[in-house]
């Protein structure tokens, strides 16, 4: 992992139209080399080669469907020796048709970044390239929040706090960095979610004291949704969100009716086998279109 940070950055630019999606627009995996074959987390210790590769694509393939209904979904090829690419949400930040690139922190995951750069510079998407010195890991540890004119970003665990400026520099926005205290919350997407209806849904105590305050101070009590440890141990946060749409992993506590009454459409997937390697539902699919793209609401569901 990196422990110093500098500031030096570098843009590429494909000088390409940059695209542009009218309707929600994804990114998958598929789980062809998914595997547990080392240890960079908590949740990978002691399931090294565990996942069943039958359950494994049924699962994904049951998320992919899903997230097809709500969405348009591109396919991104797997690549043997890397296995957790299939949690392409942490190779990169994508708004406005600019791609921010990660830079993992750990040597195991690096290869992941050159495949999802020349996929995104061939789709047209202008780069911008994030220095290996100052790690960041993508919509891992960034998400904008729900209108897409702020950026929430983490350090602590992955990515490091230097980078926070440099990637919001990519956009022009404001940028609230917010404290990882504890090593199961590695990344800010497994903790925090800013959804679609104005609510933040946050395990408050994987954050310091400070983030805390930052949190409460832009939403109010009334749109907060606070999970407890067991639902944030099973990746209650970590939910792919479209407006009022969530598809999560199976929690098994209320909190699928608590955001159902808060007027959420939600979707509990048995997503298991990749909860192994420490990930969910919002890992297993990068946004291309902006934050703030929805479906027309007439429109979802009638796509297969
Ligand atoms: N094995 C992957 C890693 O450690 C899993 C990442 C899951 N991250 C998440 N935000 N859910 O990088």
């Amino acid at each position: 992992m990196n422990t110093t940070c500098s500031t030096a950055s570098s843009l590429a630019s494909t000088f390409a139209p940059l695209p542009h999606f009218d309707k929600p627009t994804y990114l998958m995996c598929p789980p062809e080399w998914y595997d547990v074959n080392y240890v960079i987390n908590p949740w990978m210790a002691g399931n090294l080669h565990q996942p069943a590769r039958d359950v494994v694509f049924a699962q994904w393939k049951n998320l992919y469907q899903h997230l097809q209904q709500i969405a348009d979904v591109r396919l991104l090829p797997a690549r043997k020796g890397s296995p957790d690419m299939v949690f392409v949400a942490h190779a990169a930040l994508v708004q406005h048709g600019v791609a921010a690139i990660s830079s993992f922190a750990h040597k195991q995951r690096e290869p992941e970044e050159q495949h999802l750069r020349k996929w995104l510079q061939d789709a047209g998407f202008l780069l911008w390239e994030t220095p290996r010195e100052t790690s960041f890991e993508g919509e891992g540890d960034a998400l904008f929040d729900e209108k897409g004119q702020h950026l929430w970003a983490a350090h602590g665990v992955r990515t490091c706090k230097q980078s926070h400026k440099h990637v919001a520099d990519a956009w022009h926005v404001g940028v609230t960095s917010l404290h990882l205290m504890d090593p199961r919350f590695f990344h800010l997407d497994m903790c925090f979610a800013p959804l679609g209806l104005g609510h933040v849904m946050y395990f408050a105590e994987a954050f310091d004291a400070a983030s805390i305050k930052k949190i409460e101070a832009a939403y109010p009590a009334e749109k907060r949704i606070v999970v407890n440890e067991h639902e944030a141990t099973q990746f209650a946060c970590n939910v792919i969100n479209i407006g009022d749409r969530i598809l999560m992993g199976k929690v098994g506590t209320d909190l699928a009716s608590r955001l159902r009454r808060l007027g959420y459409d939600v979707a509990e997937l048995d997503l298991s086998e990749f909860q192994q390697s420490g990930g969910s539902a919002k890992a297993l699919a990068l946004r291309l279109s902006d934050s703030n793209v929805v479906a027309e609401k007439q429109n979802v569901g009638n796509r297969q």
